[in-house]
């Protein structure tokens, strides 16, 4: 992908074939929010609804993560929001390895587009695609990395909030860090 434009992004995705997952695709999920956010959320890949309505966290565990982040002072315009996979695996299964390698240079082209100052990975697919292959989402969650110009950050992912409610308390310790840590960088900024 050459000259570095959310067309050459769509383009690449909408027609990718790169992994079985389009076989069962009914949309490419690319993302939704604000492309110059400050902070970008990364979750794992579409669900049922997102798949059918091209956007991601449409479902029940989007409706969760709205909360949250209106928790925190913020809307979907204030971030921007992805994924690992951009298309469905099957049943909501976990994305396979090769799956999820095929699709990480669209996210790395994604990054380079939106920079965002702040990456949070949601769950523990994300945090392992990008933070390290061996994370530990209940030990490791909360901790800050600084890589490559970027602060990372990994939370439960809302689903699984959903399904264990003694995860939401700790979620919500992660999520006032995440709005310390911005609001940290974006005073540095002035
Ligand atoms: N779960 C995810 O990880 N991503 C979505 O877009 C929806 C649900």
């Amino acid at each position: 992908m050459g000259e570095k434009s959310w067309e050459v992004l769509e383009g690449a995705c909408y027609g990718c074939k790169k992994c079985r997952l389009w076989e069962t695709r009914h949309n490419v999920v690319i993302g939704k929010g604000n492309r110059n956010a400050d902070i970008m959320f990364i979750g794992e890949g579409p669900g049922q609804q997102e798949d059918l309505q091209g956007q991601p966290f449409v479902g029940p565990a989007g409706q969760l993560l709205d909360k949250m982040l209106s928790a925190i002072g913020l809307t979907v315009n204030d971030v921007y929001i992805a994924n690992i996979v951009k298309c469905r695996p099957p049943g909501n299964r976990d994305p396979h390895e090769d799956e999820q390698e095929a699709c990480l240079n669209y996210l790395r082209y994604q990054l380079m587009l939106v920079q965002p100052k702040i990456i949070v990975c949601l769950g523990r697919i994300a945090a392992m695609a990008i933070i390290s292959p061996t994370f530990r989402i209940t030990k490791q969650r909360g901790e800050w990395v600084q890589r490559k110009g970027y602060w990372i950050t990994a939370t439960f992912h809302p689903s699984a909030l959903l399904r264990d409610e003694s995860k939401k308390r700790p979620a919500w310790e992660d999520f006032k860090s995440i709005r310390q840590k911005l609001t940290q960088l974006q005073q540095n900024e002035v």
